[in-house]
């Protein structure tokens, strides 16, 4: 087999076979099969695309690239989520917790941010003392006691993944659906739960900007997670605008921990109970009907953020600094954005705003910059809310005043003002699961 007539096939639209896909993927990961051969077959991919059989093949062949986790030693259905990636997306630091309470068991692996969008083991390691990198007997061990651990991804999990997301970063291939579909998806399965339930976020801070195509990746997504024996469905989510009110890793575990405390701003609220109750249903802990109560009750009687303390305590990190005032590092430095006219915020650009808290030092530019976890942004307005001239709209926060020129005036291009109160989306689109795509 060579290469170069497999370039050729996929050029001319043909489909691959599962040898085929096995020989590339397990070529490239063994450097036989050069970037540059790779990269004109994602090129070829991105203009021809994949029927569903050849994602499916390329899914497995990537997550059987590398190590995979075996979580059967653990009792009861394991149940992971992914998001997709957003700004101000600390659904995770909730709905474990929530999952666990109610019987649940989340043993995961998370990522660190990306681009503009955050990261879940940035936003824990924010808290003090708290280790991401735990060994397997550990990662269990915790998990036995508390229903849930999140830790950093293991060194060799997937290292087609590692391989080609860096490849597709540098050759404009990354927004291709079954390039996505398999890139997250053999890593969901390399990981080893039962059950998987997807957010595939949709709008100006998301990777997947229009509701089709979100809809698109959810569905190939669900059918390649089906078709490899796990129980897995989506839920399609509103990322026009930022979750919650903070972005920043210190910022967000802070108003996670309101979330869990009944205290949270209601789109956060509504979109972590709503993930929460998928979870729930997808293993088997509750029917659709009484999800979302069981979810709120773990909330209303305080056993999901004890669940979080636990986990926090168990992985070497200081419970109480969580609800203590100044437990969490904090900016040196805040300032005031006001706003510069008044109206009614039309619109908000999520992705500028994201991107305005990585210049503040919340997020990398460069793969080895050093995180500020204390730096970000507080957002007191957001769309549909009316604001009057001069009052805040945003709270910067940075360890360093020098920073905050060139973020303000990122965070303000991204708002758009009008006379009129605009139409709001709801906050959970659709969900995906065997039967389709359901519109809500
Ligand atoms: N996240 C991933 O893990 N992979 C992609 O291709 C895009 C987003």
């Amino acid at each position: 087999m060579r290469m170069y007539d497999l370039i050729e096939k996929k050029k001319r639209g043909e489909e691959l076979a599962e040898p085929e896909i096995q020989f590339m993927v397990g070529g490239y990961v063994r450097d036989e099969i050069p970037d540059y051969q790779m990269a004109a077959m994602l090129m070829a991919i991105c203009f021809q695309g994949m029927t569903p059989r050849e994602t499916a093949w390329m899914t497995l062949a990537m997550e059987h690239s590398g190590e995979m986790v075996d979580l059967s030693p653990l009792a009861g259905c394991k149940v992971d989520k992914h998001s997709t990636g957003g700004v101000g997306d600390k659904t995770t630091l909730v709905v474990a917790p929530i999952a666990a309470a109610c019987g649940a068991v989340v043993a995961k692996m998370s990522g660190r941010g990306l681009g503009h969008t955050g990261g879940t083991i940035d936003k824990l390691e924010a808290i003090p003392g708290f280790r991401t990198s735990l060994g397997r007997e550990e990662f269990f061990q915790v998990v036995k006691e508390t229903g849930l651990s999140i830790i950093g991804q293991t060194g060799n999990l997937v290292p087609a993944d590692k391989k080609l997301y860096a490849l597709r970063d540098v050759t404009a291939t990354v927004d291709c659906v079954p390039l996505i579909a398999s890139s997250i998806m053999s890593k969901k399965l390399a990981a080893g739960s039962d059950a998987i339930l997807l957010d595939v976020k949709t709008g100006s801070g998301a990777f997947m900007k229009g509701t089709e195509e979100a809809a698109e990746l959810a569905r190939q997504m669900v059918d390649i997670g089906i078709a490899a024996g796990r129980k897995v469905a989506a839920l399609i989510t509103e990322m026009d605008v930022p979750l919650g009110h903070m972005v920043g890793n210190a910022l967000e575990v802070q108003e996670a921990v309101a979330v869990l405390k009944g205290e949270g701003p209601d789109d956060l609220t509504d979109v972590c109970l709503s993930l929460a109750a998928e979870m729930l249903v997808l293993c088997g802990r509750a029917k659709r009907e009484e999800a979302r109560t069981l979810a709120r009750q773990a909330v209303a009687d305080g056993s999901a953020l004890a669940r979080l303390k636990a986990m926090v305590k168990a992985q070497g990190g200081e419970p109480e600094a969580l609800e203590r005032l100044g437990g969490l590092p904090q900016a040196a430095c805040r300032r005031e954005v006001p706003a510069p006219e008044t109206g009614y915020i039309t619109a908000m650009d999520a992705e500028q705003i994201g991107l305005a808290s990585v210049l503040l030092g919340a997020g990398r530019s460069r793969k080895e910059d050093a995180l500020d976890y204390g730096a970000g942004v507080e957002l007191c307005r957001k769309t549909g809310e009316a604001v009057e001239k001069g009052e805040v709209l945003a709270v910067l926060y940075a360890g360093d005043p020098a920073l905050f020129p060139e973020a303000e005036q990122k965070l303000l291009s991204a708002y758009s003002f009008g006379a009129q109160k605009p139409e709001m989306k709801k906050h959970v689109l659709a969900r995906v699961d065997e039967t389709g795509v359901t519109w809500l």
